[in-house]
């Protein structure tokens, strides 16, 4: 999708007067706000009704904006930066001491990355030119742009779904290819407990190993600080009821929510029994990339039915699949419920 001027200045005029922007990355949306000015960034916390402790991604035109942000950074933080930036691998490391406390959720951590969709990298670059905002520090915090809880956003209209008014900008870039939020790897204790991750994503632990020379541990939902809101049981969740089921009892959840009068709508990767073919709303692809691309439109289509019951065919068990099935378990967990 080409890049369209005005809409980019009239991006950067926002952020450069305190005010909030949706624009694209390779992941999600982004709700993003000037990070080194605390009203800016209380406006996404306001638009988003998320809880102020719950710390922010900052985005970054490059990795030579990492010592500005980040302190103590171990070399393994460039030689991952150098691999996969821009790109979908968060790292949290240890916060500069100037770091607004709204930003980090008050933690003495900050979450950094260069996502690489074009339209995020020009409005990155864009906003370094026009003075980078609060102190000249050239970072833009972003949460995924969806209210609290909810599914994040892959097109521009679910942000406008979400968000409506509460948002003077939208950037349309078009759909995400990644289609699910950044892996999360946390450095800032590697000399004591090594890295980790904390939430997974497209970047595997695999991946991360080949650079780093060791797997990381993979601990999402830990209960230790830092805390990640991503990590909570509830979250990515849509408001119909969701339930996970293994390919071959797919048909008869389908027959039991139909016994009990309830109007179920079905979510597949692979090609099942004429008999429940009848019932698939929706079948995704059965490679982990292209599923994942088209994941939170199909929920969120899924949703708008309103339908009793999202039935949704569990993925399978292997490594490549890890990223959803983790998104997969939280919608089903956070389905139905309200103001979380
Ligand atoms: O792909 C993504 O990461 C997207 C795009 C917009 O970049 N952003 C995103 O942001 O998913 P959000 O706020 O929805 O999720 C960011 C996660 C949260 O779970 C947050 O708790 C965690 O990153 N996080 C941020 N800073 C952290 C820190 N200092 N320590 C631990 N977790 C942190
Ligand atoms: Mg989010």
């Amino acid at each position: 999708m080409p890049i369209e001027p005005a809409a980019l200045a009239r991006a950067i005029s926002l952020l450069q007067t305190g005010e909030i922007v949706a624009f694209p990355t390779e992941t999600v949306y982004g709700l993003g706000a000037d990070a080194a000015s605390p009203a800016a960034v209380g406006k996404i916390f306001a638009a988003k009704g998320r809880p102020a402790d719950h710390p922010l991604i900052v985005h970054l035109a490059s990795a030579d904006d990492l010592e500005q942000w980040a302190i103590e950074v171990p070399e393994l933080a460039r030689k991952l930066a150098a691999a996969f930036w821009p790109g979908p691998l968060t790292l949290i490391l240890k916060r500069a001491a100037w770091v607004p406390l709204a930003v980090t959720g008050g933690q003495p951590t900050i979450g950094l990355r260069v996502p690489a969709h074009p339209l995020a990298l020009a409005l990155l670059h864009a906003f370094a030119r026009a003075g980078g905002g609060a102190g000249g520090k050239c970072g833009i915090a972003a949460p995924s742009a969806n209210r609290f809880g909810r599914i994040s956003p892959t097109e521009a209209a679910h942000v406008r779904a979400e968000l409506g008014e509460r948002v003077p900008l939208i950037l349309d870039g078009g759909p995400c290819t990644i289609g699910i939020e950044s892996t999360i790897l946390d450095l800032s204790r590697l000399a004591s407990v090594g890295a980790r991750v904390l939430r997974p994503g497209h970047i595997t632990p695999e991946q991360i190993a080949a650079v780093s020379g060791a797997l990381p541990a993979v601990a999402p939902g830990s209960a230790a600080p830092p805390r990640v809101s991503g990590s909570l049981a509830a979250h990515y969740a849509p408001h119909t009821p969701l339930r996970l089921v293994s390919t071959p009892q797919v048909q008869q959840a389908i027959d039991e929510a139909r016994a009990s009068g309830r109007r179920c709508a079905v979510l597949c990767h692979s090609r099942l029994p004429d008999t429940a073919a009848a019932s698939i709303s929706q079948r995704l692809a059965d490679q982990p990339a292209e599923y994942a691309e088209g994941l939170y439109s199909a929920l969120r289509r899924l949703d708008n039915l309103a339908a009793d019951l999202i039935i949704v065919e569990a993925p399978p068990a292997a490594p490549a699949w890890a990223a959803i099935a983790d998104r997969l378990q939280r919608a089903a967990r956070g389905a139905g419920r309200q103001g979380e």
